[in-house]
């Protein structure tokens, strides 16, 4: 039996920090969908297909397993994105205890909804203070975020990118 795994999050962009989780996941499942996912409790710097296109280009660079596909969903529960490919776990990084409380509750649903468990997968320490929310800060006001993120992520957001952005002038 193929042992199937989402890797869900915003991405908004891809971190180290998330990448070092995609591996790890990837070390224990035979196939994992990175699932690109819209959340409208966070207001988005990236159109969702550029963060999809972010994160292909990062896994391939990165030498990850080809065992790994990135997908995006926008309509409808996690869960059913689960039903529709097959996979029974999801997977969450943590960084701290901070992180724990806030997947917690959304675990538990999942489970409750389609009896999908959520494996909780600890990055490197290094990566322990990246988020997305922290490089896209960093990137609007101008700052470097090359050491936070892939190299095609560093590139991408370039300050020129950043401000365009984030004046709304990009199609979201
Ligand atoms: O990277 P993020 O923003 O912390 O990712 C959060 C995300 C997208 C994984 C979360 O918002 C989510 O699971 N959304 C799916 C909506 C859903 O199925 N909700 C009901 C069960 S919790």
């Amino acid at each position: 039996m193929t042992r199937i795994a989402v890797v869900p999050g915003s991405f908004d962009p891809v971190t180290l920090g998330h990448l070092d989780v995609i591996e790890r996941a990837a070390n224990l499942f035979d196939e994992i969908h990175v699932l690109v996912v819209h959340n409208p409790s966070k207001a988005a710097l990236l159109p969702i297909g550029q963060r999809v296109d972010l994160l292909e280009t990062a896994i391939a660079e990165a030498g990850l397993p080809q065992s790994i596909r990135v997908a995006s969903w926008s309509v409808g529960l996690l869960v059913d994105y689960c039903s529709d490919v097959g996979a029974s776990v999801l997977v969450k990084g943590v960084r701290s205890q901070v992180d724990v409380a806030y997947e917690t509750p959304m675990a538990i649903v999942n489970r409750n909804l389609a009896r999908v468990e959520t494996v909780f997968l600890l990055p490197d320490p290094s990566h322990a203070h990246v988020s997305s929310s922290l490089v896209r800060q960093v990137a609007s006001l101008g700052g470097d975020v090359a050491p936070y993120v892939p190299r095609v992520v560093a590139e991408y957001l370039q300050p020129s990118t950043s401000a365009e952005l984030l004046s709304g002038k990009e199609h979201r």
